[in-house]
């Protein structure tokens, strides 16, 4: 027996974990301090009232025999589909029920998708980039490369002058909180289109675009039902990051070699997947009713009241930042240190602030830092007071 040695190129542990692991030891040796924690993108808020009813509800139907649900359709429910179909018509994207697919999270259908992709293909990451996208590529051996991201590009790369056969992009973006524009996204399928390419598109955080005019899913741009999969996820927007559940648009359109995806992607789905439960596909179906719309925006204008507090104090301060404000990121450049794990340590034990170091997401992200706003808005205030004062010191 043979282990995939592939693995032997990967960091020893995956970014968060190895986050967790420091946290964890600094908290052994110091049980009293309370830490603040704006890492990982994890939510605070708990559900909205609507989908906790519809959980309920949903609960009681598994109980009665009239209405107790086994096995789903591999596709997810199509209640669940149709009210995702209408939250695209709202967008002015038609999709058929075919073209969704109810996932239990963005992270593992951007990982499952690769099995309908060959290993010899040319994957382009931007860099800095959420590192699952490079760790299950380098799991499966293919060669990457990399699309730099800067402050002279305000973190948003375009095209490249070579060939890339999967090309990831998110917007708006993790970690930088940048988001792209209509034409920036257009060019993007302009080289896709004449490439071959295919664009695996994470619209994770495209909820927190609403207000802005800028384009919220990659199907607005003319031609990328021909180059475009798009990869979404409830776990930010309604706080789903413990129930789990997110959908992958592949159309109809969208052929390679003469093959239709979303036929290779229904057969992985039904040969390895049984589906999402029926409990957490009503769950889901209850965040798109306008009831639970609107419970769902008063939770996302918390983190957005949290981001504006954060931006606030960052340029009081006079650190340099991006994202923040259609993002729940804040993307800064790491004051008084060039290395960023450094910086990690500094705040975690002079503020006691955890946040995210650049470098985790690719050497382009040395120097820099991330700060999330998922969190309440006493424990942002009370981290944005303690890293003024830290920062006052300096
Ligand atoms: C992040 O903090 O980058 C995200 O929360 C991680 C994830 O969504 O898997």
């Amino acid at each position: 027996m043979k282990v995939n040695q592939n693995f032997s190129r990967l960091e020893q542990s995956y970014l968060f974990i190895r986050i967790n692991q420091m946290v964890a030891a600094y908290q052994e040796k110091h049980p009293d301090v309370q830490l603040l924690r704006m890492g990982i993108g994890d939510v605070t808020q708990p559900l909205a009232p609507a989908v906790v009813e519809a959980i309920h509800r949903a609960a009681e139907d598994m109980g009665r025999a009239e209405t107790f649900h086994g096995y789903g359709p591999e596709q997810g429910y199509p209640f669940l589909r149709e009210a995702v179909a209408a939250y695209y018509r709202e967008k002015g994207v038609e999709l058929s029920l075919e073209e969704i697919f109810i996932s239990d999270g963005a992270k593992n259908d951007l990982g499952n998708l690769l099995d309908i992709f060959s290993q010899d293909n040319v994957v382009a990451v931007p860099n800095p980039v959420y590192p699952a996208y490079v760790d299950t590529n380098v799991m499966d051996g293919r060669p990457i490369r990399y699309l730099e991201g800067a402050m002279e590009n305000q973190f948003l790369p375009g095209p490249p002058d070579f060939h890339a056969d999967l090309i990831y992009l998110c917007s708006p973006n993790n970690p930088t909180g940048a988001a792209y524009d209509r034409q920036q996204l257009a060019a993007w399928v302009d080289y896709a289109l004449e490439h071959d390419s295919l664009l695996l598109y994470d619209a994770a955080y495209e909820a927190f675009l609403e207000g802005s005019d800028l384009p919220t899913s990659i199907f607005q741009i003319p031609g990328a039902e021909r180059c475009a999969i798009e990869i979404c996820s409830l776990s930010k927007s309604a706080g789903f990051t413990g129930v789990r559940c997110g959908y992958t648009v592949i159309p109809k359109a969208l052929e390679r070699e003469g093959t239709s995806l979303n036929a290779l992607w229904l057969r992985r789905q039904s040969t390895k997947h049984n589906g999402v439960s029926y409990l957490v596909q009503r769950a889901a179906q209850a965040v798109f009713t306008p009831e639970g719309r609107a419970q769902t925006r008063q939770i996302l204008d918390i983190y957005r009241g949290n981001a504006r507090l954060m931006a606030d104090t960052l340029r009081e301060l006079g650190i340099a930042f991006w994202g923040g404000v259609y993002s729940p990121y804040l993307w800064l450049r790491c004051p008084g240190f060039d290395d960023s794990w450094a910086y990690f340590s500094y705040l975690l034990e002079n503020a006691h602030i955890i946040g995210t170091p650049g470098a985790g997401f690719g050497s382009a992200g040395e120097g820099f830092f991330r700060l999330s706003a998922f969190n309440t808005p006493e424990a942002t205030r009370q981290a944005m007071e303690q890293l003024r004062r830290l920062h006052s010191n300096i």
